[in-house]
């Protein structure tokens, strides 16, 4: 497909706004994604990634900031932009009642494949994705995770130079997202450009080169994985005292020792960010010196909400996303 190849930026987007209402769900957003990467975004329910991609797809008009894909200009040039672009829902894009080759059949014709080329597509995406043993089964019986893949195997009937992947492993057994883990990685070393949204700090951290993570419709970092995980930790660390009344001297004893802010998020619980896992044994011997009890230990990756704390200064609030 031709596209000016030696735009550096597959995506380049400056103040990008979409208001719905008295919600600014996307509030200014900057993105610059290097062509040949897997670039992340990263963001908890509501924040603002479906709304991003959606416009950068020339789907939903911004009210507000321009973007460029492959340098064409997404509002003056969208037929063009549209032949460069492939775009994975977060729903089943398919016919619930025709089966899975029937679906990729028809998407082939539509994007311009013969007959014999669409049917020989259709054989060996269903191989790559495991789903050759239902490939006649209607799509109304697929289970999610089957959904998924399908949904996948039919943005990738044309490999398009840019691919847009919206939450594409929520909701998939760790077996089938390693392996859709798998088909992403091959697609940018045979070329594409893509970009994908997800809720999962790890994911994120495993495929992609850079990552901006989103929230409130802003992008409140942005970085490489490492860069990010330097700035909130690689672990965290969560305690429950034996009694709530330590909890002032715990929380801070442990911010002396691990220099970081320590959150309460129950009377007897702390949970504090870690540069290296290793800092709990300082932790666990001032906590001894100061005759403070332990209930219960643990160190864990941070999750998203710990990485959202560190980086915003603010929880993920649950409740308040659609
Ligand atoms: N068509 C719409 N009309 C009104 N509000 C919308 C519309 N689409 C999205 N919103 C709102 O905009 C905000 C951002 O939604 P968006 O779907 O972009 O978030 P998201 O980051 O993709 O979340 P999720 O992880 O749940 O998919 C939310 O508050 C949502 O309720
Ligand atoms: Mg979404």
């Amino acid at each position: 497909m031709k596209h000016s190849s030696h735009t550096p930026f597959a995506i380049e987007a400056r103040g990008l706004v979409k208001v719905f209402g008295d919600n600014r769900a996307v509030d200014g957003v900057d993105l610059h994604v290097p062509t040949g990467s897997i670039y992340g975004v990263l963001g908890p329910n509501g924040a603002g990634k479906t709304t991003t991609i959606n416009m950068l797809a020339t789907l939903l008009r911004p009210d507000s900031g321009t973007a460029t894909i492959f340098g064409h200009d997404i509002q003056e040039e969208p037929q063009i932009v549209r032949q460069l672009i492939g775009v994975t829902g977060q729903y089943a894009s398919v016919d619930e009642n025709l089966s899975a080759t029937e679906n990729l059949i028809i998407f082939g014709r539509l994007l311009g494949l013969g007959r014999a080329e669409a049917r020989q597509k259709a054989v060996d995406l269903l191989e790559e994705f495991g789903l050759s043993d239902a490939a006649k089964r209607p799509i109304a019986k697929y289970s999610g995770g089957m959904r998924r893949r399908l949904d996948l195997a039919v943005s990738l009937i044309a490999q398009p130079p840019l691919i847009f992947l919206d939450e594409p492993t929520t909701g998939l057994d760790p077996r089938t997202r390693t392996q859709m883990w798998a088909t992403i990685r091959r697609l940018v070393a045979s070329g594409s450009t893509i970009l994908l949204t997800t809720q999962y700090l790890d994911e994120a951290d495993q495929l992609a080169d850079r990552i901006a993570v989103i929230d409130h419709g802003h992008v409140v970092a942005e970085g490489t994985p490492d860069e990010l995980k330097a700035s909130v930790g690689v672990a965290a660390l969560n305690i429950t005292l034996d009694h709530e009344k330590d909890i002032t001297q715990a929380k801070a004893v442990i911010e002396a020792v691990l220099h970081t802010t320590v959150q309460s998020p129950a009377p007897r619980t702390l949970t504090a960010p870690m540069a290296k896992p290793d800092g709990v044994t300082d932790v666990l011997i001032e906590l001894r010196k100061a005759h403070i009890g332990l209930d219960e230990i643990s160190v864990q990756k941070p999750t998203l909400d710990e990485v959202f704390l560190a980086l915003t200064g603010t929880p993920v609030k649950e409740g308040e996303q659609s």
